[in-house]
């Protein structure tokens, strides 16, 4: 049976520990929210507890520009507010070594890691944090480069931590590490990675509800996820592109290809369509910027060939249909990794998804993705509150992660996981 290389027995004193989180929760240089941060304290504690030295990193944002491979490098996307954070929450001492970088080639010289590891061994300093890892050079190639980075990471460092569940793609510094130094699985990840379990092999039936706003990222995972479930509810974009397809319409926003997609999505011989829920009700807007002119339509009143503006939200009213309700309260598991329209304008939808789920209360009930989880604390913070003490919950701190674990089909498979088996 697959195990993870957990940290718990590991030889940590007096060792530098190079522990990847995600802790990608910066906008424009502020703290969102800190829930990420949070969960990957136990990790932190327990290296201190074990007489280690923790060497921090974490992705912020999306600085390298995949088409020309240039790296930004921006205020907005540092670390540092994570730092102060951490100092202020733990009271600590911090330290991010001075790196620079080439022109848009990002950071290739690693030598002041020097420098503040020694400040760290000495007992100046209680951790330090490195800079974005993606403002290295290498982070996210896919040539040389990235043995590169992860061999010069390496050599700082005497073992590898990895307690970024949510950062589930293969980059140097969440996977290509692996090869050069003893690895082990965070607290963290370990937990989520149990939990997905749950995904796995679920208490029947499972209904999933996964929305997005293109379905080229999603089609993947969800033909994995249908198999998997008993029900899927769609949202969002997708759920906008399957109408268009299924019925004929056409909706502002929602470009032909989705709709090719959602068509392939559905002809895929291995999907069975008729696990898809359809939400009947919808709410069409004029316009993104604010409600104006917005109207429900029943789906099935719409003729093919209609002409719809930007459609927003599913109606809170789907919610409250019988049928529907039904098929929610006899889940045994609930996975959501949605919110159901554009809540900055329409909250409704979402607000009466979610309340019903609260209302599944033999139901094991998983959430994951860090809008989700926003959208969620911050549309029905009372009933938010609740869960994180209820045990029926579990919130993941990943969304694209478990979509990731879903399609490769074991809640061992996102590669950086697959990485930290015990051998
Ligand atoms: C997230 O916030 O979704 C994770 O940190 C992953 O970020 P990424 O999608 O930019 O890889
Ligand atoms: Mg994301």
């Amino acid at each position: 049976m697959n195990k993870l290389n957990g940290m718990l027995d590991a030889d940590l004193k007096g060792k530098v520990c190079l522990i990847r989180f995600d802790h990608n929760v910066v906008k424009k240089g502020s703290i969102k929210d800190t829930m990420r941060i949070d969960a990957t304290i136990p990790t932190l504690l327990h290296i201190y507890k074990k007489g280690g030295l923790p060497v921090m990193m974490t992705h912020v944002g999306r600085p390298y520009d995949k088409k020309t491979g240039e790296i930004t490098i921006s205020e907005g996307d540092s670390v540092l507010a994570i730092v102060r954070y951490l100092e202020n929450k733990l009271q600590l001492k911090g330290l991010v070594p001075d790196c620079h970088a080439e022109g848009k080639s990002g950071i290739t010289d690693l030598s002041p890691l020097e420098p503040a590891i020694k400040e760290l061994k000495q007992g100046r300093v209680d951790f330090v944090y490195l800079p974005n890892t993606r403002w290295f050079k290498g982070e996210e190639a896919r040539d040389d480069s990235a043995i590169d980075l992860a061999k010069k990471l390496a050599s700082f460092a005497d073992v590898y931590v990895n307690d970024a569940f949510g950062s589930w793609q293969a980059h140097a510094s969440t996977y290509g590490i692996v090869d050069f130094l003893p690895a082990y699985a965070g607290l963290l990840m370990q937990k989520e990675v149990d939990n997905l379990g749950s995904i796995f092999s679920p208490r029947r039936p499972l209904v999933a509800v996964v929305a997005g706003a293109k379905f080229d990222t999603k089609i993947g995972p969800l033909s994995s996820l249908i198999k998997i479930a008993d029900h899927l509810v769609l949202g969002g974009v997708i759920y906008n592109a399957y109408l268009c397809h299924k019925y004929g319409l056409q909706i502002e926003g929602v470009a032909s290809e989705d709709i090719e997609q959602a068509a392939r999505f559905i002809a895929d011989s291995g999907v069975d369509a008729s696990k898809i829920v359809e939400l009947p009700y919808i709410v069409e807007n004029h316009g993104i910027e604010d409600r104006k002119e917005w109207k429900i339509h029943s789906v099935k009143d719409l003729k093919p060939g209609t002409k719809l503006g930007y459609v927003l939200d599913v109606a809170a009213q789907n919610f409250g249909e019988a049928a529907l309700q039904k098929l929610f309260w006899e889940a045994g598991t609930i996975f959501v990794n949605a919110v159901m329209g554009y809540t900055a304008l329409f909250p409704e939808g979402t607000q009466a998804m979610y309340g019903l789920i609260d209302k599944c209360s033999a139901a094991t009930k998983l959430f994951g993705g860090g809008d989700t989880i926003q959208d969620f604390k911050e549309y029905l913070p009372g009933i938010f509150a609740k869960a994180m003490n209820d045990k029926t919950y579990y919130f993941f701190t990943g969304g694209g992660a478990i979509l990731d674990a879903i399609q490769q089909g074991s809640a061992f498979g996102m590669k950086p996981v697959s990485a930290l088996i015990k051998k």
